[in-house]
């Protein structure tokens, strides 16, 4: 009797498509990406795949002459300055191993993140860095059952193989809680990123731990669910303000949503940070051009890209077959925003 790995081993198409419940052409279909398949089915295939360790044709395989020498970059939204910035990190390394970039921005929205994944694999790409937009457990699961090296950048997520890095985003948020609270601030708004995405709850976490720290208690009045938009924070400013719900300090998930306040702030005659100290999170380069120059929690992005791609390729030519999740340092930045005396770049 074969083990199971074994029988496993030699499972075929067929049987991904009778599993699925699905024809062998839309197995193929979804596999090539060339043509739409409804996500239903794509879901279905990507689950019986997974279920059966199922591995394309190995003649198929032996069939991509050489390697393509190209990566993949998934990024949610190439209009957030942070991500320009990882784009580099990840190109510039990219180049030095000699490997071309194919960068999808999916706006955060599950269609696209899909239908890159499989235009990603009929380019046959040799990698795939993966920063999540919408955690949608089928897509991880698609990604994962494709037999490519993933490596997630900047987001942690759950459901695949991959090795991982960001930054310390709980530490982060830390940081910036306690260098507000030691300015004396007691009532400290926060406005968060989306809780779905590792970055968004972890900054979540580190916000309350430093209210921990300092026995200030909790006020779900001074927290709000952004969505990394500037758009949410200023809303979520003017939720505030109509609560008349008193605060002395805003902590926003990151500087385009510090941006968002303050520009709130001030439709609002509220000066920052005379009235209102505002922290923001990533120290993107408008952070010390903007008026007031933003106090704000630098991630070093650019090292960031260079290390996902590092990895990546040791997972690519087989020199690294574990897993490894590298955490950065984030260091806090103070500026005007925050009014500390001490201002440095
Ligand atoms: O600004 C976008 C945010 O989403 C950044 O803080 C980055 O860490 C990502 O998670």
């Amino acid at each position: 009797m074969q083990n199971d790995k074994q029988v496993l081993k030699n499972t075929t198409i067929k049987d991904v498509a009778q599993l699925a419940n699905v024809s062998i052409a839309t197995v193929s279909r979804t596999l090539s990406g060339k043509d739409k398949v409804s996500p239903l089915l794509a879901e279905r295939v990507a689950a019986a795949m997974k279920e059966l360790q199922y591995q394309p044709n190995d003649v198929a395989r032996a069939l991509k002459i050489k390697e393509s020498r190209s990566i993949g970059l998934m990024i949610p939204d190439i209009e957030n300055p942070f991500f320009p910035a990882l784009v580099r990190g990840v190109q510039d390394a990219a180049k030095i191993h000699n490997y071309a970039v194919i960068l999808c921005n999916t706006d955060g929205r599950l269609e696209e993140e899909r239908n890159y994944i499989h235009f990603l694999y009929s380019k046959r790409v040799d990698g795939i860095v993966f920063t999540d937009s919408v955690y949608n457990k089928q897509s991880i699961s698609l990604l994962d059952s494709l037999g490519i090296p993933v490596v997630l950048l900047d987001r942690r997520v759950s459901g695949i193989h991959a090795s991982t890095v960001t930054s310390d985003n709980r530490l982060g948020a830390f940081l910036a809680t306690e260098h507000l609270i030691e300015l004396g601030k007691k009532r400290i708004a926060f406005i968060s990123g989306p809780l779905k995405l590792s970055s968004g709850a972890d900054r979540a976490s580190g916000y309350q731990d430093a209210l921990v720290r300092y026995n200030i208690s909790y006020n779900k009045n001074l927290a709000f669910i952004g969505a990394f938009t500037y758009e949410s924070s200023y809303k979520a400013v003017e939720d505030l303000l109509f609560s008349r719900e008193k605060f002395d300090a805003v902590f926003a998930s990151n500087d385009l949503m510090a941006i968002g306040v303050i520009e709130c702030l001030a439709k609002y005659g509220i000066r920052v940070p005379e009235d209102v100290a505002v922290v923001g999170f990533d120290d993107i380069r408008m952070a010390a051009w903007y008026k007031p120059l933003l106090t704000t929690i630098r991630q070093p992005v650019y090292d960031m890209g260079q290390y996902a791609v590092k990895l990546l390729v040791e997972h690519i030519t087989g020199v690294r077959e574990t897993y490894y999740e590298k955490i950065f340092k984030p260091e806090l930045i103070i500026r005007q925003s925050s009014g500390s005396v001490e201002e440095r770049k």
